[in-house]
């Protein structure tokens, strides 16, 4: 009949070894296992609807909009969506942007990933010329005497020249037209717009780059 010997100290030692590795082992998978591949699904949403945010902000001519407080997110509602933008010490049309998503609700595990808005050539371009010393844009309100330059308001006053000089020009044409010869269509506002008439005092590659901002803009 064969005998058993009894374990050495180090064959005892091993096998509690491998007995709480491999407890560790279950533990871990018993606890984590079921959540984690839902976790990993959650990070993958916060991740892309900040990211998306940030691309939106990033590739818009016009610059961002804070939004400082929580909000839901529109199609994702488990989710909420902060945005903060700080204008840069060196250039106060650059901003340092940071959209944070928190959720699914009700757990609160945020996402925050930052970008560095660039304003494009045609808002430098406006600043530079001195255009913002008259005009309001978007939703601002304008300038007592200069009219607001959203796209809607530019769409208004290209129909109303249209319509009143029977041209058919086309938004783009019609703020051309505005910016070299600003006084061949007057609104009849007695403030005068400076006139950019030829590339000496407006390169077209300004004109061009002014015009995109401008319809770029709500
Ligand atoms: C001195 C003030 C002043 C400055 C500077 C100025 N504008 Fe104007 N702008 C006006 C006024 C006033 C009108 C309206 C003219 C009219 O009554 O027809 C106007 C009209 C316009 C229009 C047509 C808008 C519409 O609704 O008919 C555009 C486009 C425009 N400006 C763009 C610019 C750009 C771009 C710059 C900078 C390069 C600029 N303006 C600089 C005063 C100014």
């Amino acid at each position: 009949m064969r005998k058993f010997r009894g374990l050495s100290l180090v064959e005892l030692v091993l096998a509690l070894g491998l007995i709480f590795v491999s407890s560790g082992g279950v533990m871990s998978v018993v606890v984590a296992g079921v959540s984690w591949p839902k976790r990993n699904q959650f990070a993958t949403v916060r991740d892309s609807l900040a990211k998306g945010k940030l691309d939106e902000i990033m590739v818009n001519s016009a610059p961002p909009v804070p939004a400082p407080v929580y909000a839901p997110v529109t199609g994702a509602p488990d989710y909420d969506m902060k945005i903060n933008a700080t204008p840069t010490t060196y250039d106060p049309l650059s901003q340092v942007v940071e959209v944070s998503v928190r959720g699914p609700r009700p757990q609160l595990v945020t996402c925050t990933i930052r970008g560095l808005f660039v304003p494009s050539d045609g808002a430098v371009a406006f600043e530079q010329y001195g255009c913002s010393s008259c005009h309001a844009l978007g939703a601002n309100t304008p300038v007592p005497g200069s009219p607001n330059l959203g796209l809607a308001s530019l769409t208004a006053a290209k129909d109303a020249e249209n319509s009143l000089y029977s041209t058919s020009l086309t938004v783009s044409a019609y703020i051309d037209e505005s910016i070299r010869q600003p006084d061949k269509f007057t609104t009849g506002n007695p403030v005068v717009m400076t006139s950019y008439p030829d590339i000496m005092s407006m390169p077209q590659e300004d004109l061009s780059a002014l015009r995109t901002y401008l319809m770029s803009i709500p």
